[in-house]
């Protein structure tokens, strides 16, 4: 069945709150390095631009986890499929997210990257569906609240298609 794909957020609009967000974080961290770690792959534009953003200094690792197949539904199951190259001992670690959704990926990843002794974790997901929630996580910074929609876009995807949107489109069957 073909899909449509319908403007939630523009463009403007995102990279406008993505730019707030760097902001914020560089005055939370003035005098500090930040480390960010990267979901793959739908946290990678996400991190690039707001990593551009932030002006105090910045270093990037990246690790992927699998909880979603080429379905709209959560499997409910994490994997570690990359793990991260560097330690996170003492480092003020910030987690990049796409979309917090049941939250069981993120409630996971938290407690693992916590185990590593950084100096503190928070997380930043440029989107959240709090109606979704299964699993209670506290997001730092989040981008947008936005309604129980499967989207894509900035990152998302919709069976590995539509991560290219440099916006957040609804997903529509009709
Ligand atoms: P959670 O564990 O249910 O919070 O799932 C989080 C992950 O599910 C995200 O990092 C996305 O990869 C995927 N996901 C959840 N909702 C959407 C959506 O609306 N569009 C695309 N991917 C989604
Ligand atoms: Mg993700």
């Amino acid at each position: 069945m073909a899909e449509r794909i319908e403007v939630l957020l523009t463009e403007a609009e995102v990279d406008k709150r993505i730019q707030e967000i760097g902001d914020q974080i560089s005055k939370d961290y003035a005098g500090k390095q930040v480390h960010l770690v990267c979901v793959l792959k739908g946290g990678s534009f996400f991190m690039c631009e707001l990593a551009k953003r932030i002006s105090v200094p910045v270093s990037l690792d990246f690790m992927s986890v699998s909880s979603y197949g080429g379905d709209t539904k959560s499997s409910g199951v994490v994997r570690i499929v990359k793990d991260l190259d560097e330690p996170l001992k003492d480092k003020h670690v910030i987690v990049i997210e796409d979309i917090v959704d049941s939250g069981r990926t993120l409630s996971y990843l938290l407690d693992m990257l916590e185990s590593r002794g950084p100096a503190d974790v928070k997380l930043c997901t440029l989107l959240d569906k709090p109606d979704r929630r299964v699993v209670d996580v506290k997001v730092d910074y989040t981008g947008f609240e936005i309604p129980d929609e499967f989207v894509v876009g900035y990152g998302l995807d919709y069976d590995q298609k539509y991560r290219n949107l440099p916006y957040i489109g609804m997903v529509k069957f009709d």
